[in-house]
């Protein structure tokens, strides 16, 4: 064996992505998934839970109530997953659940249309986020797969119906979307590490 060989194959392909479409997906890395769905779908249930627990007598409740119930069965779902796959849930729950309940309770004060900007950010980075995992997701995950695509079809609902309901008009749009945006990501690093 030449020492160009030799160096061949301990060399990672460098240029070549970590997971390819069909690439068997391995399994620490849906763990990682797991973890930050479920984190994820908690923070988001706590959201909704906040902004009902200001508006739940205004006019958008309903709506409100609804997204959160839809939340709830995201929440239920990945529970389940975690479960039956010995994935081990984020160390931060709490934090999740805690500073989701804060945002959802303080873009509630501020008013209806800054709780619906907030929904457009937080859904908008969810989605994509799903996205992502179904980029990476291998045929072999088909179940998983079709949990995730639909749950993503929710999150897409829940930022077209705050988009119906005033967020683009909330005050200080753009930088409550950018802030709200690079804290939702910043929850998603962590959870899926921490
Ligand atoms: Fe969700
Ligand atoms: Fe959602």
């Amino acid at each position: 064996m030449t020492a160009q060989m030799t160096l061949d194959y301990h060399m990672p392909n460098r240029a070549r992505p970590a997971t390819l479409p069909g690439d068997r997906t391995g399994g620490a890395d849906v763990a990682a998934m797991l973890r930050v769905d479920q984190a994820g779908e908690l923070g988001a249930k706590a959201i909704y839970r906040g902004q009902m627990a200001v508006l739940g007598r205004q006019a958008c409740a309903p709506l409100l109530a609804e997204m959160e119930a839809q939340e709830a069965e995201h929440l239920a779902a990945f529970d389940k997953l975690v479960v039956d796959r010995r994935v081990r849930p984020s160390a931060l729950s709490p934090l999740w659940r805690a500073a989701g309940y804060a945002l959802g309770t303080v873009g509630a004060l501020v008013g209806e249309r800054t709780a619906m900007a907030t929904t457009v950010a937080v859904e908008e980075v969810i989605e994509g986020h799903y996205q992502e995992q179904l980029d990476r997701l291998s045929e072999d995950e088909a179940e998983l797969r079709a949990t995730i695509a639909e749950f993503r079809d929710d999150e897409l609902k829940h930022r077209d119906t705050a988009l119906q309901n005033g967020a683009e008009e909330a005050p200080a749009y753009q930088i409550l979307s950018r802030s709200v945006k690079a804290g939702t990501k910043l929850a998603i690093w962590l959870a899926q590490r921490v």
